[in-house]
Parts: C-alpha cells; sequence; structure tokens
C-alpha cells in the first residue's frame, strides 16, 4: 500500500521534527523540502528570497513538491506556504494523507522568536502579530487537509501516533 503523508501547517508548528518522528514509526524515509530546495539551488532559504526573491523559490518549491510525490512511501514536511499553491495541494489531496498540524499562534509565536532558521516572510518586530495575520489568511487552506490534528499541547509520538491510526 501506498504511504505517502504529507505535513502541512503554520512555520514553527512541529512538521519537521513531527515528521520524522513519523518516519522512524513507519520504517520510510523523511523528506523536509526547505531542506531539498537548500540542497538543489545550494543557498540558504533565508539567501535565497533575499537574492533571488520570493517568486523564484515558490517555482522551485512547486517542482520539488510535485516530484516527491512519486507513490513511494515516505513522510514529506511541507514549507508553510507551499500548501496555499493549488498545483501543489491538488497532487497531494489525491495522491498522500494530508495533515494540518495544526497550533495555536501564541505558541507559534513563542517557537519562532527562539528558532534558528529564519524565516524571511515573518515581521519579527511585530512577530506575533505577524504570525496572527498570515494564519488568517492561510487557515482556510491549510483545512482542505485531509486531516487536522490540534497539537499546541501534544507530544510528537503523540502526534505520530494520531496520524498512524489514519494509514
Ligand atoms: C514559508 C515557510 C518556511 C519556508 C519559507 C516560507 C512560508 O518553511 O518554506 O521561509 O511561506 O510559510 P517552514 O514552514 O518549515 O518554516
Amino acid at each position: 500500500m501506498n504511504n505517502t503523508v504529507v505535513l502541512t501547517g503554520m512555520m514553527g508548528c512541529g512538521k519537521s521534527s513531527i515528521g520524522k518522528e513519523l518516519a522512524e514509526q513507519m520504517g520510510v524515509k523523511f523528506i523536509d523540502t526547505d531542506f531539498e530546495i537548500e540542497k538543489k539551488i545550494n543557498m540558504k532559504i533565508e539567501d535565497i528570497f533575499k537574492e533571488k526573491g520570493e517568486g523564484f523559490f515558490r517555482k522551485i518549491e512547486e517542482k520539488i513538491c510535485i516530484d516527491l510525490i512519486d507513490g513511494k512511501s515516505k513522510v514529506i514536511s511541507l514549507g508553510g506556504g507551499a500548501f496555499l499553491n493549488n498545483k501543489i495541494r491538488q497532487v497531494i489531496l489525491k495522491k498522500s494523507l494530508s495533515v494540518w498540524i495544526d497550533v495555536n499562534y501564541k505558541i507559534i509565536a513563542k517557537r519562532l522568536k527562539s528558532s534558528k532558521k529564519l524565516r524571511p516572510i515573518l515581521n519579527y518586530a511585530k512577530l506575533e502579530d505577524s504570525v496572527k495575520s498570515i494564519l488568517k489568511e492561510r487557515v482556510p487552506v491549510y483545512k482542505l487537509a485531509t486531516l487536522r490534528i490540534e497539537a499546541s499541547d501534544k507530544t510528537k509520538k503523540k502526534i505520530a501516533a494520531e496520524i498512524k491510526k489514519y494509514l
């Protein structure tokens, strides 16, 4: 059986750490799309945004995400904006189990503040407001994922176990 699981949700919601845990439990490969983009272009995400622009990043993101859905069992952690792309979303909805990792914006803002990974689309001077307004735009799209996990106060082990139940 094809078990491709795709994790979506806001920056800082825990997609990568949950994804690694889930992949380990399932005995399949874990793939982080941002890492794949950095590897392909040989640049950090923040430098891609700065030097080549968001449009360039989104084009590479589209190709990499779509190519990754190739029928092989794996767990994929998407960049927080990827699911907003209609072409990416349609492929994911058709060919994988998509999961929205839903975390309260205050927790997200706190995590992003201490994260080493810089997110170019955030306004770090007003982090909580920035997270809140991006979420307001995105939640209607994240809701289109097949499964929603309320993940604010759960361990990654518990979240991974909940996702596994649906496979
Ligand atoms: C983005 C999220 C980031 C990264 C880029 C843009 C977004 O990934 O792809 O900075 O638009 O939400 P994470 O969700 O892993 O932080």
